[in-house]
């Protein structure tokens, strides 16, 4: 990852700057605790943000980063365990890890992230040979020190044993460390300003770490605790703070999002919250901050001539449970909140939806999408679905099928259902064989792919706003019609659809005006239209 504030790659271990005062000499780090680093990321956003932390508090003990694993003496993976895909990605890198520490044997090798569960330590061993040391997500900030590099006192590798494990607790379902210090260690490594941003343009900021949900087939409540919400003073500053760097992009992260503030203690600034979860686990929310209080609060940053700081603002991952009509009326009233909804829904079939635990049927999740879709009209939806979920018959399936006709999303992302151990799910046979998930996979995606299509379609000839925030890669995209020799640059309109057009790239970061001319299933492609030329609106 690029971080912005990084110092350029360095071609070898970098020299320590010099004290300040001659008496701390012995205090500096000597070159040997200096290794350069690579990150390795895996899976969500949540999973960037999280690389985006290690990275910077590496970069912060003095640490510089390398481009490769091949060139680093340190090499983190951040992993992600949603499918066995992602995990057989990294199991499947151990060789090259072990060749790669024969010939550097001063190379460390760090796993973190969602492969790392506590009650499976001794697996994690014989699973990841090349590892040094095992960090849960929970403990991810720990990692300078853990190295040793905080103090320089020691080589890498020597604080404590390999796979050391730090003190744990059980809470709910999941063994997470004692003192849960992310919202503490979050605020002060944004305090301290060490936050390795991989964009100067959007910018990951995570509300609510863990997952107290019931899916049966799902990790992440295993792997990252239960929901802690940050406070919400802590997340405004930071708001504030990326609107002043110029972030013109803000995403609000969390297992789910909506969910946000349940755990908060009561503040009288929300005594006007009242709200009360209308599925599964009853909570009581008064008083409490919430998602939309978030949101409006985010909002009302605004510049000196009134318009939002952070002109679009997202949020992900939303569970349609805890969907409430305050934080529709939310996104329909904060003019930055950008007008996409990724809601994912699983399954089009209400007795695969209650096998998997989701807590609505599909006649609430329909009742969700109509309010959302009057209360913010031409919003773009996106969703999540799994095929093949234990005991899915052709029938169940056709009703997801059927889900993705009438809804037509914007964009789905489906996986064919992968057992996860641990998970509830274990319990039921997984007894769709592996040739049926394939085939319904391909059924659903083919068919998604002409839903896509014909939604992209109907924006040709019209004009949308880009927020550009990348240049694309030189070869690829080359069109007759652009001959594919002009710079390209791409970015994404409000409702999160994908543009690519030519444009030089002092456009990054800019929002301007492109007119479609043609679309394609996942993306667009237009033409920039100067300002003078756009029509006023
Ligand atoms: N198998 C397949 N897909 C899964 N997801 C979560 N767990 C599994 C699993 N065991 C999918 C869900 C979720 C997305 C992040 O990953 O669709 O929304
Ligand atoms: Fe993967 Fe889920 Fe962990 Fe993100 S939270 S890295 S999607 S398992």
């Amino acid at each position: 990852m690029p971080p912005s504030s990084a110092p350029a790659s360095a071609s070898g271990p970098r020299l320590p700057d010099a004290p300040a005062d001659e008496r701390l000499g012995e205090y500096v780090p000597d070159l040997a605790s200096l290794p350069r680093f690579h990150v390795w990321t895996l899976g969500c956003q949540m999973n960037r943000s999280d690389s985006e932390e290690m990275a910077g508090r590496l970069l912060a003990a003095g640490c510089a980063e390398a481009p490769s694993m091949e060139t680093a003496d340190l090499v983190v993976i951040n992993t992600c365990a949603i499918r066995e895909g992602a995990e057989q990605k990294v199991i499947g890198r151990q060789g090259h890890l072990a060749r790669l520490k024969a010939a550097n044997p001063g190379l460390r090798v760090v796993l973190t992230g969602c492969s790392v569960r506590e009650p499976d330590r001794g697996g994690l061993r014989r699973r990841y040979p090349a590892v040094d040391l095992f960090l849960r997500p929970d403990e991810e900030p720990e990692l300078v020190d853990r190295l040793g590099l905080a103090s320089a006192q020691g080589a890498i590798g020597s604080a404590g044993s390999p796979g050391a494990v730090g003190a744990t607790t059980t809470v709910g379902r999941a063994v997470v460390g004692v003192a849960d210090g992310l919202s503490a260690t979050r605020a002060r490594a944004i305090g301290e300003g060490t936050i390795a941003r991989g964009s100067a343009i959007s910018a990951w900021l995570p509300i609510i770490y863990g997952c107290d949900k019931t899916c049966t087939y799902c990790i992440v409540p295993f792997s990252r605790g239960p929901e802690r919400s940050r406070p919400f003073d802590d997340i405004v500053d930071e708001a504030r703070a990326l609107a002043a760097a110029g972030y013109r992009e803000v995403t609000l992260l969390g297992q789910n999002v909506n969910s946000y503030g349940h755990d908060l203690a009561p503040d009288p600034r929300f005594v006007h919250v009242d709200a009360e979860r209308w599925a599964g686990r009853r909570l009581d929310l008064h008083g409490r901050p919430d998602l939309a209080e978030l949101i409006r609060a985010i909002d009302g940053l605004r510049t000196s001539d009134g318009r939002p700081a952070i002109p679009r603002l997202r949020f992900v991952t939303s569970h349609p449970w805890d969907l409430s009509d305050r934080l529709i009326a939310a996104l329909a009233d904060c003019p930055s909140v950008c007008e996409h909804l990724h809601l994912p829904v699983q399954s089009g079939d209400d007795a695969v939806l209650r096998r998997m635990g989701r807590q609505y049927t599909i006649d609430h999740y329909r009742e969700r999408l109509a309010r959302i879709r009057d209360a913010v009209p031409g919003i773009t939806i996106s969703t999540d679905i799994i095929v093949g979920f234990c005991g899915e018959t052709e029938e169940q399936f056709g009703r997801t099928l059927e889900l993705l006709e009438t809804v037509r999303y914007d964009q789905v992302f489906a996986a064919a259902y992968s057992p996860r151990p641990g998970t509830p799910a274990t319990r039921l046979a997984d007894d769709v064989p592996p040739g049926t998930k394939r085939r319904r996979l391909n059924e659903l995606l083919a068919l998604q792919q002409a839903i896509g299509l014909e939604r992209n379609e109907a924006w040709i000839g019209k004009d949308v706003e880009v927020l550009v925030d990348s240049v694309a890669p030189a070869r690829g995209h080359a069109h007759d019609d652009e001959r594919g020799e002009l710079p390209r640059v791409v970015g994404r309109t409000r409702g999160n659809k994908l543009v690519h057009l030519v444009g030089d790239p002092d456009l990054l970061g800019g929002e301007v005006t492109v007119r479609v001319k043609h679309a394609g299933p996942y993306a667009l492609r237009g033409q920039y239209v100067p300002v003078s030329d756009a029509p006023m609106r």
